[in-house]
């Protein structure tokens, strides 16, 4: 089987993640990294093993011998950069939050549409098979109708005004960074947006929410606790309520294991899966199924959920009043 070709686009934290887990695939070769400098980009070249490397992130784009490009950079550059691919024909996997807005994610999907080009959202979670096996014991009925639903991702880091997490000029703050993975999860699990949402968030002093809680209301009884935070350790799991039971994920976000429960909490079934490689390899095979059978959305992962969340999340922000710079 021919491998699919990748780039990466940035030399960062997840780009080196992402390298990682491609380097684990058989059906991949890790092709080619750019960097906005040409020394970062031959270190990382080195570090793993990438045939080409480029001083600019259009060379890369350009290249034509890369099938599909991974975005890693910060938020407020995966438009700029994802039209850049778009342009060239490229396939494209971006990071979280796709855009800063829904505006900005219209308008991609438009351009990936009109110049017929995959592209997806990576958001690796809904990709992982513990994730996977809760959605089928949710759809199997094994706790009956969902009535509420909890997850959390929040973590403490310094306050650095200027850091990616604090610097509104790059669109920081913990709901475009973190709180997308308790709104994308509550998505995919439930297959639709809450009809009400009432929110709180505590802005700091660059400007942006240093942490947050959502309530999302159904129309069908199901409430949903959500928060995120880059300035308190919340935790990371997720509590799936129904009639007849309750599921535990922990670390739901990079969940290896989740176990299902009476509401006794007796135990009635565990499922664990250790990752092949660190877990994103899931989102990576996704997409390598997706181009070989010529789709340009990911079933799994469609554009449809991925602008419903921006949406949702565009509407907390506007309870909040917090505007980024440019929008
Ligand atoms: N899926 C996940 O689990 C996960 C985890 C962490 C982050 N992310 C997402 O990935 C993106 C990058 O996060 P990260 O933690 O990897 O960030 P990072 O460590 O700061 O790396 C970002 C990279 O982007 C490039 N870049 C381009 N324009 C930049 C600018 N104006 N300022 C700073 N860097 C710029 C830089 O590479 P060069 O200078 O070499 O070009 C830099 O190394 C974010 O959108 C974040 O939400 C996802």
């Amino acid at each position: 089987m021919k491998k699919i070709r990748w780039g990466i686009i940035g030399t960062g934290n997840i780009a080196a993640t992402f390298a990682r887990a491609l380097n684990s695939m058989e059906d991949s070769s890790l092709y080619g990294v750019a960097s906005r400098n040409v020394v970062r980009a031959g270190e990382f070249a080195k570090r793993f093993k990438i045939e080409k490397s480029y001083g600019s992130y259009e060379e890369l784009a350009k290249d034509p011998d890369i099938d599909v490009v991974y975005i890693g950079v910060p938020h407020t550059e995966h438009k700029n950069m994802a039209k850049l691919c778009i342009e060239n024909k490229k396939a494209v996997l971006c990071e979280k939050p796709f855009a800063i807005n829904s505006k900005d994610s219209e308008e991609l999907i438009s351009m990936a549409k009109e110049y017929n080009v995959f592209l997806m959202e990576a958001m690796w979670t809904k990709f992982l098979p513990t994730n996977l096996r809760v959605k089928q014991w949710i759809k199997e009925g094994r706790i009956g109708k969902i009535l509420h639903i909890k997850a959390t991702f929040g973590f403490y880091s310094d306050y650095d005004p200027d850091s990616r997490l604090y610097n509104p000029s790059l669109g920081g703050g913990a709901l475009l960074d973190v709180g997308v993975y308790p709104i994308s999860y509550i998505t995919f699990l439930l297959d639709k947006a809450p009809d009400k949402i009432i929110s709180s968030a505590i802005i700091g002093a660059s400007g942006v929410d240093e942490q947050n809680v959502l309530v999302f209301q159904y129309k069908d009884g199901i409430l949903a606790d959500l928060s995120s935070s880059i300035s308190c350790e919340t935790g990371n799991d997720a509590l799936i309520v129904g009639e007849k039971g309750i599921i535990k994920v922990n670390h739901f976000w990079r969940a290896e294991s989740a176990k299902l429960y009476d509401n006794s909490y007796k135990c009635l079934d565990e499922f664990k899966e250790p990752f092949i490689a660190n877990g994103y390899e899931y989102e990576a095979a996704e997409v390598n199924r997706c181009l070989r059978e010529g789709l340009k959305i990911s079933p799994l992962n469609p554009l449809t959920d991925t602008l419903s969340n921006m949406r949702l999340m565009d509407e907390i922000r506007k309870q909040w009043g917090l505007v980024y710079p440019g929008e």
